[in-house]
């Protein structure tokens, strides 16, 4: 990026007509913005009660996040079945049980699965435990060293620091024994255990491989009509299949007697992030949401167009977001909706944002600001907002129903991010 913070390259698009895709991560370059009021309603009136809420513009505007930006869930006719693969309980070292789950999805002439890898802690088998779930990057293995989780089979990308020297974790597109703990330092598993929680992930390559195949692979095809080969328009992208994904893992821990369903809250990082929020806002069912660096579509303003813009998603990632998202890669001011409105989505539910200060591609002050323009809504439900007006320093949490921090460094997951949501799901959803 230029000295100016600005920068601009000519991307061709898919008519064939080439766009000028301009990126900054300075404040002066953030353009004059109106937000659209998350309480108002089409004809103009404000939503001042929770019935209306509720009944109007909830519906209201989920629908407009699933037919403009994350695609609508088709209409699904599938058998869904659980089949336990593992069970242990006495995982890293007595402090957990452990057990596997895969969720198969079939339908005539399809069928698919996801591996749920679950530690709970030992008190579990007399009072369910609580419990965060989150999506992973690159394989259940990855989470923990831990010999028992089984090696996932599924396709992998490789991200080996340096592809003219792999790293031998993926190979060939799949997972190899070097993997296994490989993104350990995101997942404190222990640290969650000995604090009372427990911890569920599912490789989110099971539910859609993040790799744009045309919609051939993953679930996608679960939702296809007679002669249809790709989705509509208006239906789901990967983001909304890995929403999907959590909200059928929901549906495993309802019927599992040693987790709580009624208090799990979903996580996510970066893209997964993005992934957690849709499936927060969708389904009331996740008692709190936590969005960890998810920036762009995720609970960064759009508006702001700082660091990543919704050009520069939509074309790096042609596969993550429903194909109507691409019509405002010329004129993203045209979305009916920001991001604010889908954090609204979640009230009255307690919801975290965390950002990283080096992080300026997922623009953290546009995620701070996405919070606080949710407000009005939590505060329809007499719940309280952030409790401050301007952005807090590095490493100072801040709200208790809504949270907020930017931690020192980069885009990543770390255990003192993991923390903050321990302290604030000890208070909102455990206490
Ligand atoms: C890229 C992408 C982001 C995404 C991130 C991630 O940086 O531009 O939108 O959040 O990858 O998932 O790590």
């Amino acid at each position: 990026m230029a000295a100016s913070g600005r920068s601009s390259i000519l991307a061709p698009l898919d008519d064939g007509a080439e766009f000028e895709l301009v990126l900054h991560t300075q404040e002066e370059n953030v353009p004059a913005y109106t937000l659209p009021d998350p309480l108002a309603l089409p004809s103009g009136q404000p939503v001042q009660d929770v019935e209306t809420w509720r009944t109007v513009q909830r519906p209201r505007l989920l629908q407009l996040f699933a037919q403009e930006i994350y695609g609508a869930t088709p209409a699904l006719d599938l058998d869904i079945s659980f089949e336990p693969l593992s069970y242990a309980e006495d995982a890293l070292d007595g402090l957990a049980i452990r057990k596997e789950v895969r969720v198969w999805f079939r339908r005539a002439g399809y069928q698919c699965y996801m591996d749920i890898l679950i530690y709970l802690p030992r008190q579990a088998k007399e009072e369910p435990a609580p419990l965060f779930v989150g999506l992973n990057f690159m394989g259940n293995h990855t989470i923990h060293a831990d010999a028992g989780i089984t090696l996932s089979t599924n396709w992998i990308p490789d991200r080996s620091p340096d592809p003219q020297n792999p790293d031998g974790r993926v190979v060939n597109n799949r997972a190899t024994e070097k993997a296994r703990g490989a993104s350990a330092s995101r997942w404190p598993v222990e640290m969650i255990l000995r604090r009372g929680y427990g911890l569920a992930t599912i490789y989110s390559g099971d539910l859609d491989p993040d790799f744009d195949d045309d919609f051939q692979n993953g679930v996608h095809p679960l939702g296809y009509k007679a002669g249809q080969t790709r989705p509509a328009a208006y239906e789901w992208g990967t983001v909304a299949a890995w929403a999907w994904g959590l909200q059928r893992a929901m549906d495993y821990f309802e019927q599992d007697t040693q987790i709580d369903a009624a208090r799990v809250a979903v996580v996510g990082h970066s893209r997964l992030g993005k992934a957690a929020l849709w499936a927060g806002a969708q389904d009331e069912r996740f008692a709190a949401v936590i969005s960890n660096d998810s920036g762009c579509m995720g609970a960064a303003l759009t508006v702001r167009a700082f660091g990543e813009t919704l050009a520069a998603i939509n074309l790096n990632f042609p596969a993550w977001f429903c194909e109507n998202c691409k019509r405002y890669i010329r004129q993203p001011e045209a979305l009916p909706v920001d991001q604010h409105m889908l954090l609204a989505l979640i009230a009255p539910r307690p919801i975290y944002v965390a950002s990283a200060e080096q992080d300026k591609w997922a623009d953290p002050r546009g995620e701070f600001l996405a919070l606080k323009a949710a407000e009005p809504v939590y505060a329809l439900f007499g719940k309280d907002g952030l409790g401050v007006d301007t952005m807090p320093g590095a490493d100072q949490p801040v709200g208790s129903v809504m949270g907020y921090h930017m931690r020192t460094g980069g885009h990543d997951i770390t255990a003192y991010d993991w923390a903050q949501y321990m302290d604030f799901c000890d208070s909102t959803v455990i206490g």
